[in-house]
């Protein structure tokens, strides 16, 4: 064979041989074994870039990959690369159990581990339902080989019965009216074959079109491209873009590492506050900035949550759908307002920085009732903030954006469910105790739970207080909250009860106070009778085998992103 591109060591598929030991027969019998795919001489001398497929049949956001892939595929190719896909783990947010959440990690090692054991320049990762893109982003950080994000889209909102209606806010809207006895079983029926009707990511500002925009935002998308629906042509074109791009970053290497940095966290950061996205992205973000060893501080969250408007009239926080932030300018819009409070340095996978991107664009059009200007923003200060206290010293959060401010600063008295099982034992018992201005509290949902921190801290309200018109109540927990889900709702308490924190001493009846203003949450009980409590509590049963065990023994709490301790940098 002519000697190539891909006979210089360390590139294409020369890179990384299989040990036979004789490095000659390993190359001699890789290139046999790709030849008889059918490949010619000339192709097999190329760069490769890998392409990490998250397509699954159980994975309805990503049903249309074949086609994005090809796309992909056709951009390598003009771009004088090879294109070779492989498929890893897929995360179906709503088929899997106990939750996507306990195995995000798994995934993030098998891309990790795939990108680096086989032969690829650089990859294309192919991802975007919920912890899919997290999983990407973290495991390309660990294997740092350049990477372009490409993102499945969001799904389009459909026309129904005179509304527009999308994945997932009216999903839960409409499960609440249902609960409440406003719709009936014909209606939620109907309802449920008009929710997800493309293919594509949920609606709304969920955690999928979060995590999109902080790729964008982050610099591992390309500029424009977080926010284009599933089945948008342009889609098909940011999918070819990205595979030219990847090409180009084969021959020209720009790593993770120089595009995932603490600067470039924290102008995530900002972009999470002023879409009002979703909480889960704290965790994911915390996760991701792990990878690079750079450090996500709760109490700098709430230092750039004062200073970064909301700016995004999008649901759960406003009114719109993802299709509709696109439509007005998409992800630059936002950055453009945000421009003089980012990192305007920072490297992007484009080959520019953030301020070169964003000069090139400057003057171009936005539909102000979706993407305000920073000087009229749809809320005044950012979406997110944490909390500390008794109850959580190492950190809760709240979506304030998303929450009703009529119960901000409020003392409670708890009313406690201590797991899920009860929860959806007791929730709905006509003889519970609970009265609109309880706290309701979960414990045992957090990452060692068991349930591996379900998004069940969205708890129902008590089915007699929803029909009685109760339509928001102060919730605490360790566990996680869907991006798509809205309410006065404390997520991520940490220590969680699982491992004995605070919250795990909490019982019925005791006093809890909430002030979102000075950021705390106390639990006003006496420390003589806490520590009584604490005496008393035993930890559950760890897993003794698989997967569960290793995630069991390494899982970090929510403030280190949940990822497992030896997968983080020092
Ligand atoms: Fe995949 Fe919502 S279920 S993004």
């Amino acid at each position: 064979m002519k000697r190539g591109a891909s006979d210089r060591p360390g590139q294409g598929l020369t890179r990384g041989l299989t040990h036979y030991g004789d490095a000659g027969f390993s190359l001699y019998l890789r290139r046999s074994f790709a030849r008889s795919m059918g490949y010619s001489r000339e192709l097999l001398a190329r760069p490769v870039v890998g392409i990490a497929d998250s397509r699954s049949g159980f994975n309805n956001c990503h049903r249309h990959f074949p086609e994005l892939i090809e796309a992909v595929k056709r951009g390598v190719l003009a771009a004088g690369g090879l294109p070779l896909d492989f498929p890893t783990v897929s995360l179906g947010e709503v088929f899997l159990a106990p939750t996507s959440m306990m195995f995000r990690n798994l995934m993030a090692m098998d891309v990790e581990e795939m990108v680096r054991a086989q032969p690829m320049d650089a990859v294309v990762l192919a991802g975007g339902c919920d912890k899919t893109v997290p999983a990407q982003l973290m495991g390309a950080a660990s294997a740092d080989v350049p990477a372009v994000q490409l993102l499945a889209g969001p799904m389009m909102p459909t026309s129904f019965r005179g509304e527009r209606l999308g994945a997932c806010t009216d999903c839960r809207r409409f499960w609440a009216q249902y609960r409440a006895g406003k719709v009936d079983e014909r209606g939620i029926e109907e309802i449920e074959g008009n929710l997800a009707t493309t293919a594509g990511t949920c609606a709304v500002m969920g955690t999928a079109s979060t995590m999109a925009a902080l790729a964008e935002a982050l610099g591992m998308a390309l500029p424009g491209t977080a926010a284009i629906p599933a089945v948008h042509a342009d889609r098909l074109r940011a999918a070819e873009a990205s595979g030219r791009r990847a090409a180009e970053l084969a021959r020209a290497p720009l790593r993770p590492s120089q595009v995932i940095t603490a600067r470039s966290v924290e102008n995530a950061l900002r972009v999470l506050l002023a879409i009002g996205g979703s909480t889960n992205a704290i965790v994911h973000l915390s996760a991701i900035a792990g990878r690079v060893g750079a450090k996500l501080e709760l109490a700098r969250l709430n230092e750039l949550s004062d200073s970064t408007p909301v700016l995004v009239d999008l649901k759960p926080t406003g009114q719109h759908y993802m299709s509709d932030l696109h439509a007005a300018g998409g992800l630059g819009a936002v950055l453009r307002e945000l421009e003089p409070l980012l990192h305007l340095d920072c490297m992007t996978v484009a080959g520019e920085t953030l301020g070169e991107r964003l000069a090139r664009e400057a003057g171009a059009w936005v539909d102000r009732s979706v993407v305000r200007p920073f000087d009229e923003p749809f809320q005044k200060r950012g979406g997110l903030v944490a909390l500390f206290g008794s109850l959580a010293p190492n950190g809760a959060i709240v979506k304030r954006s998303a929450a009703d401010p009529a119960l901000f600063e409020r003392e409670g008295r708890a009313v406690v469910f201590a797991s899920l099982d009860d929860l959806a034992a007791r929730i709905d018992d006509p003889q519970l105790d609970v009265n609109a201005d309880d706290f309701l509290v979960l414990q045992n949902a957090g990452p060692k739970s068991g349930a591996a921190m379900p998004e069940a801290g969205y708890l129902p309200i008590p089915a007699k207080l929803a029909r009685a018109g109760v339509k928001d109540m102060v919730r605490i927990s360790d566990a996680r909250m869907s991006g798509t889900a809205y309410g006065t709702i404390v997520l991520h308490v940490s220590p969680e009860a699982a491992v004995g924190g605070p919250l795990a001493l909490v019982r019925s009846g005791d006093r809890i106070r909430l002030s979102i203003e000075r950021r705390r949450i106390d639990l006003l009980v006496g420390e003589e009778e806490l520590a009584r409590r604490r005496a008393a509590w035993r930890p559950g049963v760890p897993p003794s085998r698989g997967y569960a065990k290793l995630y069991m023994e390494h899982v970090l709490q929510a403030e280190h992103g949940c990822d497992f301790d030896f997968l983080r940098r020092a």
